[in-house]
Parts: structure tokens; sequence; C-alpha cells
């Protein structure tokens, strides 16, 4: 029997630009059986995953295979007094993966509350915010290889995080679809409150730092996100779209000489500038193009004013590495997953 694939789909509802792109084809799996079986009646040369949506730029209409994880469920695989191992499965929802464990009372990612997306992209871009990151709670995932067929399990040290990274955009890229993540959560949470945003909405609130609780840093975290970044359900988007640069010391220092007012963040291999000061900078910040633009309230965020098509908003991102370039001679990547789809015809 065939599997239930779908054809000429829109991708609208899938991906956090809001953007109407098609694909050739698409499926949903919500098992691993269901997933292999889909697997073995596909071209994979032409294929991708698709979670939240909520990191890619499809450029243009994909000529392929678009699978949507749907893949959920969690469970406990280890505790402590101390300490519990939550093994969750890759299309839960992060967002609410995180606010079931601060109900529960576990500690750990609470700093990343409201990060749109699902579990499964969490590991491969080493997601974080709020001075936490994904590598710090990680403990291993399971990933079914492509070829074999076979789960395979990988520890922290073969994930190689790094900032925004992991081999899954690296090496191994398209070679593994990411099943499971089990994380480490801590009983007797230590709060961490060292990102100076969080600091400010606690105090606002009346809340000693020192008595705060992981729901408070969490409902902090949810206010600053808020505030800064646009629902994309009210306005298309896919939260930072480009990487915070790190540059050598001595080209900081020359920078910083010329802006006196710029920010670095040392680095073990250089420093890190907000890109979002850099495109400030550049003149972009709350400029609309067309139907796309660099957001009013967080510059290194583009969005998508209702129409907006794959094309422009990649046109708009290339405009900004150009002239942030031009002016600084820092080149911006981006953070978001850009889909250019070659055509058959
Ligand atoms: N800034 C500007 N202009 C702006 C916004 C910020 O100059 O329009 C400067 C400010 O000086 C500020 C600094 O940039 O102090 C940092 O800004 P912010 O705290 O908003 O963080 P970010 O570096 O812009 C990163 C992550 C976010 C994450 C926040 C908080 C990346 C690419 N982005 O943004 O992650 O929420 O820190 O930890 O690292 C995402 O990855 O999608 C994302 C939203």
């Amino acid at each position: 029997m065939g599997f239930n694939f779908q054809h000429n789909t829109s991708l609208k509802a899938f991906n956090t630009f809001g953007l109407d792109v098609k694909t050739a084809v698409f499926c949903e799996v919500d098992n691993l059986q269901t997933l292999k079986q889909a697997l073995s009646e596909t071209d994979q040369t032409q294929m991708m995953f698709l979670g939240g949506g909520s990191n890619v730029l499809f450029c243009n209409d994909y000529n392929g295979l678009v699978i949507h994880n749907n893949i959920k469920g969690k469970q406990i695989i280890a505790e402590t007094d101390n300490d519990i191992i939550l093994k969750a499965y890759s299309g839960e929802i992060w967002h609410d993966l995180v606010m079931y464990c601060v109900d529960q009372g576990w500690g750990g990612i609470e700093n990343m509350s409201l990060i749109p997306g699902t579990l499964g992209a969490a590991p491969m871009q080493n997601i974080g915010a709020y001075g936490v990151e994904l590598e710090q709670v990680f403990v291993e995932l399971e990933a079914l290889n492509l070829q074999t067929f076979e789960l395979e399990t990988f520890n922290r040290e073969q994930c190689q995080f790094a900032y925004r990274e992991s081999v899954f955009k690296r090496q191994l890229k398209g070679k593994y679809f990411i099943y499971s993540v089990s994380i480490k959560l801590s009983k007797q949470p230590k709060i961490n409150v060292a990102y100076g945003d969080i600091l400010t909405v606690l105090n606002s609130k009346g809340i000693d730092p020192s008595n705060a609780t992981i729901k408070d840093v969490s409902d902090a975290v949810i206010a600053i996100r808020s505030e800064k970044l646009p629902d994309p359900k009210v306005l298309g988007n896919s939260g930072s779209f480009f990487k915070n640069p790190t540059v050598t010391v001595e080209q900081f220092n020359a920078l910083q000489s010329q802006y006196p007012t710029i920010k670095g963040f040392p680095q073990a291999n250089g420093v890190k500038i907000p890109a979002a000061w850099l495109i400030e900078q550049a003149g972009w910040k709350g400029k609309q193009v067309g139907q796309t633009g660099s957001h009013a309230k967080q510059a290194l965020v583009i969005v998508n004013y209702g129409h907006a098509t794959g094309p422009e908003i990649y046109q708009h991102a290339l405009n900004v590495i150009e002239s942030v370039y031009a002016q600084f001679g820092v080149k911006l990547e981006p953070e978001v997953n850009l889909i250019q789809s070659v055509s058959n015809s």
C-alpha cells in the first residue's frame, strides 16, 4: 500500500514567516514506523523535514517532499533526589515542554521560554536565549540514520555544539532525522538571571532575585520576548534572522575607535558583536521595504507585513548583509535555514 502523500500543498501554515509557498509533495508523520515508510517511498535527494517552521525561509516553491514532524510524547527516564532526565520526542513544541517543566518545578530551560519551534530543531542549532543554551541541559539524542534506517545515539560531545551550531548543521547535514532528545533538569533549581534584562523585569515587579523561582524567570523572559519579538501569528517572522558575528580583537578595537558606542562580548575566538546594533546603525531598524523590512523593536528580526514573497525577504536579507559589510567590514550570516529549491524543469 502506498503512503498517503499530498501534492502541490501550501506551506503557509507551516512556516512562521507565513509565506504562501507550495511544496510538490507533503506528508505528516506521527511515529517512527510511518516516517520510515514515507522515507522508503521517496527520493531522498529532494526532501526536507519541517518542525515548527520557525527557522526557515522558503526562497521559492519547494520542488520535493516536505515531511512534517508530529512525533510527540515524553517520559522520565532517570530520577534522583536532585535531578531528572526527561526524554521527549522531536515533534513536541519546545515552549510547551518548557511550560510543562516549569510547572513541575524542574529547572534548567526556563530562560528559553517562548522560543518557537519543535524540540527536534533545538539541538540542530543549539538554541539559546537569556544566558542559557540547550547544550547546558543536553544529555543525548536519538537520530534516525537516513541511509540505514537505524536509530543512533549521540552524546553531547558527538553533537559538536557551538553558538547556534551542531554537527547536524555541518558534517551530518541531511543525513539524520532527530527522533528524541533527553535533557537533565534540576529538582532544586538555581536560577540564572545573569542576563541584565531579566533582572530589570524582576526588579520592576518587586521580586528579589535571590528569592525568584523558575516560574518568575520564565514569566520575565516571556515578558521581554513578547515586548521585543513580534508574534508570528500577527507579523510573520522567524526570530533572529542573522547570527551575532564574532570578529577578531584587532577588528573590534578598530571598530570601537570609530564607533565608541559599539558593544562587544569577549569570546574564546574573538569578540561577539550584536548584529542588531550593526543593522540599526546601517539604518535598517524599522524600515519597511515593500512587504518586508527589519523590525522596529529588534533589528535582528525580518518581518513579513502580510504579502511578502520568499524572494522579496531573501533580497532584503542580502541588502542588509551588503550594507552592514560596506559600513563595518563585518559579514553577517543568516541564522535561519535558507531553502532554495532547484527546479526539475
Ligand atoms: N541591539 C541594538 N538594536 C536592536 C536590538 C538590540 O542595538 O534593535 C543591541 C543592544 O545593544 C542589545 C544587544 O543588541 O544590548 C543584544 O540584544 P538582545 O538582548 O535583544 O539580544 P540579541 O543578541 O539581539 C540574541 C539571540 C536571541 C535571544 C536573545 C536573548 C541570536 C542571533 N539571537 O539576540 O535569539 O532571544 O539574544 O538571549 O543570538 C533567535 O535566535 O531567534 C533569538 C530570538
